[in-house]
């Protein structure tokens, strides 16, 4: 690996984890004495945030702006900067915003392949890199982490959070917030988070991208606001509304959320901002009459700053003359604003230094974070007949659209991603093995199959395959949803041609979502699912084919046979009528068979009940074996805490990494309970026969739920709890909590 990264043993990233100096309470008591300072009109300018293009200098001078984002270029940032500090009356600082999403300059892989790593240390490293990158640039303050919970993978979003699951996406979004804002927020280069999209965008029907969600109060605060609520008290700075409506409201006008929820239930006291013109849209949803409106509802609904709907900057001043919004309220916007400011230390120290940029160390650290996380999100689906590893050395065909594009596997959000460092598969494989390399198709999409006969020509050489298929940067993402989640273009009768030369083959799916492969895998004999893998994609790929290290990702969302069964999840509520595994298929029903409910159960026809891996799931090249799970305590009290334990043994012939996972189910609730929840995890690495003991603990407090009286409460009763390797594997065992 040495070869890829320029200096192992620099401490760049350890560095940067300084201690804080000045206390939060100094922050609020500047920016009280700040804002008794300030006219309305200068308050409303804190509350305006605009992109870069739109003619910053000028609303900088008069003090008509309080952030700017997408503006990256140092030069640029100091001299819209400078015009703020210097030549407006206040000379309020501005927060320089980006959406820094999983990288600034070293990408590391997309959100949910990150997730699939189960491993919350490798994450926030990832974060702490791009803080430091990013602040090297001037910039203090990203759009990340994404918690929003998604069981939809057609939703083109799916790739920037981290999946179904709340606990996982809990776990990976703190773990962010630590990495982006370290040990104190007033360092140069911490950067505050921001926790989005608050609420439930994840949930869009159909999976079509700023759809209408239809979430129930209890759904909302079981499921998707648990992520939220973790982050915030983990610190998060900052929290970003979203564009979607729950049940008629617009988030961005939605007081219960932002006010009754979020401040006075939570206590949390960051920073709102809208989304991008989410403020505006709220004409379009029909809940606004026009953009004062809106930025009446959005501000009165607890909103400090409004991202591009020029809405608070152009009629705020009015309705506060009107008495539509009281000068409280901007007060306690902007508050929030400085106090932010202050404690990013902007007033101190506002400019970014031109040359930090070229002083942080690219190719140290950071590449090797990025490897490492490349390494660990990469998830093992298939490896009939052990195809994998591949002999180091060997001739192996390499072939498909993803194996060498370097922007691609960068992924959905990676703006400012430097090229130079990407390592492509196909580059580094070439430094392991004797590669014949024929693309076959160009693009992702591409349908022309002319090169095919030169493709299966050249695996006939080779004593292996590996095809690189997946979906371009661009087809997952914002906006980005899909009805079909087939591999597109002519890229699975590229496997299939090269599966007709009888060589083994081993498909490698580079994608910004689950997408349905069944198909495919019928064609290959091993199948590597690696995501949108970053800058390191390439080395950390070849070192899984070539069995350096064994696959240990795991899905952090469930696998469809086909789009039809979305949105699928592992942790649902029961049917009356629980799937019961004897389900009449449709090739099963005889002609002119009569009415009849066939089994009557919950499933389709066509594709049955089951997904096509469950949540969870991820082989290695070695196996593990579990024994039967030891609770210290059958019976526990409410604020007692459940032990448990299992002996964990790798069987097989290789070193292996395995993320043993505790699932827990409440049997009987006062609403419905999901089948199963994911309650810890851990990776466990073991040598080939090795075996350890594997515990953990579980206050009994984190059982509680939103209850029939909309209380959250463990309720007494009995619970069953699995440990195992995925979500569908394993014996439960039973307890009870009095
Ligand atoms: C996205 C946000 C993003 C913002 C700023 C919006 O379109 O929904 O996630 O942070 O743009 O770029």
């Amino acid at each position: 690996m040495k070869k890829y990264f320029r200096n192992l043993t620099a401490a760049a990233v350890l560095a940067s984890l300084v201690s804080c100096s000045g206390t939060s309470d100094e922050a609020e008591r500047k920016a009280d004495e700040l804002l008794a300072r300030m006219t309305l009109r200068e308050k409303i300018g804190q509350m305006n945030q605009v992109s870069g293009g739109y003619g910053l200098m000028d609303m900088a001078a008069a003090g008509e702006v309080g952030s700017i984002l997408n503006c990256v270029d140092p030069v640029e940032i100091n001299a819209v900067q400078k015009a703020a500090v210097e030549e407006s009356r206040l000379g309020i600082p501005l927060i320089v915003s980006r959406d820094v999403i999983h990288g600034f300059r070293t990408i590391f892989p997309i959100p949910l392949g990150q997730a699939a790593t189960f491993d919350p240390e490798i994450v926030e490293r990832g974060a702490r890199v791009a803080a430091v990158e990013a602040c090297a640039s001037g910039v203090r303050w990203t759009f990340s982490p994404m918690l929003d919970v998604a069981r939809d993978p057609r939703w083109g979003r799916v790739a920037e959070g981290s999946g179904e699951d709340p606990y996982l996406t809990s776990l990976m979004g703190m773990a962010m917030v630590r990495g982006y804002q370290g040990d104190c927020l007033g360092e140069e280069s911490s950067m505050a988070a921001c926790i989005k999209h608050f609420a439930g965008y994840g949930a869009a029907e159909g999976g079509r991208d700023y759809n209408s969600t239809m979430i129930s109060e209890r759904s909302l605060r079981n499921t998707y606001l648990p992520p939220f609520k973790a982050c915030a008290d983990a610190g998060a700075a900052t929290l970003m509304t979203s564009f979607n409506e729950i049940d008629g409201v617009p988030s961005t006008g939605n007081r219960w959320l932002l006010k009754d929820i979020l401040r006075d239930e939570w206590g949390w006291d960051g920073m709102v901002v809208t989304d991008w013109n989410s403020a505006g849209e709220m004409i379009a949803h029909g809940f606004s009459r026009d953009l004062e409106h809106s930025a009446e509802q959005a501000v009165n609904a607890g909103v400090d700053m409004d991202m591009m709907s020029f809405g608070f900057i152009s009629h705020l001043e009015q309705l506060v003359k009107d008495g539509a919004v009281s000068e409280k309220e901007i007060d306690r916007a902007v508050r929030n604003i400085l106090v932010l400011k202050y404690r990013l230390g902007l007033f101190d120290n506002p400019y970014v230094d031109t040359e930090a940029s070229a002083k942080v160390d690219y190719a140290g650290e950071h590449l090797e974070a990025a490897y490492q996380c490349a390494l660990e999100s990469a998830v093992l689906l298939k490896n009939d007949d052990s195809a994998l590893p591949i002999k180091c050395g060997s001739r192996i065909l390499v072939t498909g659209p993803l194996a060498d594009a370097p922007y691609e596997q960068m992924g959905t959000w990676a703006f400012d991603g430097q090229k130079e460092h990407t390592v492509t598969p196909l580059a580094a494989l070439r430094q392991i093995y004797d590669v014949i390399w024929e693309p076959g198709l160009v693009y992702s999409r591409d349908k022309d199959k002319s090169s095919f006969s030169k493709v299966r020509a050249a695996a006939s050489k080779a004593d292996a395959a590996v095809v690189f298929v997946g979906e371009e940067a661009i087809l997952s993402g914002e906006a980005h949803s899909l009805s079909d989640l087939c591999l597109q273009g002519a890229q699975s009768e590229l496997i299939a041609e090269v599966a007709k030369s009888g060589k083994p083959v081993v498909a490698v799916v580079m994608a910004g979502r689950p997408l349905t492969i069944e198909r495919d895998l019928a064609n290959c004999d091993a199948m590597l699912y690696a995501f949108h893998p970053g800058t390191m994609g390439g080395p950390a790929i070849a070192d899984l084919i070539c069995g350096k290290v064994s696959p240990s990702g795991k899905l952090p969302m469930t696998m469809l046979r086909d789009a039809g069964q979305a949105p699928f999840y592992y942790n649902h509520n029961n049917t009356g009528r629980p799937c019961s595994g004897n389900e009449t298929l449709l090739h099963d029903i005889p002609v002119g068979a009569g009415q009849t409910s066939l089994g009557c159960t919950s499933y389709y026809l066509d594709t049955g009940y089951g997904p096509l891996f469950p949540f969870g799931y991820g082989l290695s090249y070695s196996s593990f074996s579990y024994g039967k799970p030891e609770l210290e305590s059958c019976v526990l009290e409410r604020d007692g805490i459940l032990r448990v334990s299992v002996l964990l043994e790798n069987t097989g012939n290789c070193a292996a990494t395995e993320v043993v996972q505790l699932y827990v189910q409440d049997c009987v609730g006062s609403v419905v309970r999901p089948v199963k929840e994911l309650k810890r995890f851990r990776r466990v690495a073991l040598a080939p026969g090795e075996s350890c003991t594997v515990g953990f603990e579980l206050p009994v407090s984190e059982l509680a739920f939103w209850n029939a009286d909309m209380k959250h409460v463990v309720e007494p009763g009995d619970f069953r709890l699995w440990l195992a390797g995925d979500s569908a594997s394993g014996e439960p065992v039973g307890f009870c909590v009095r």
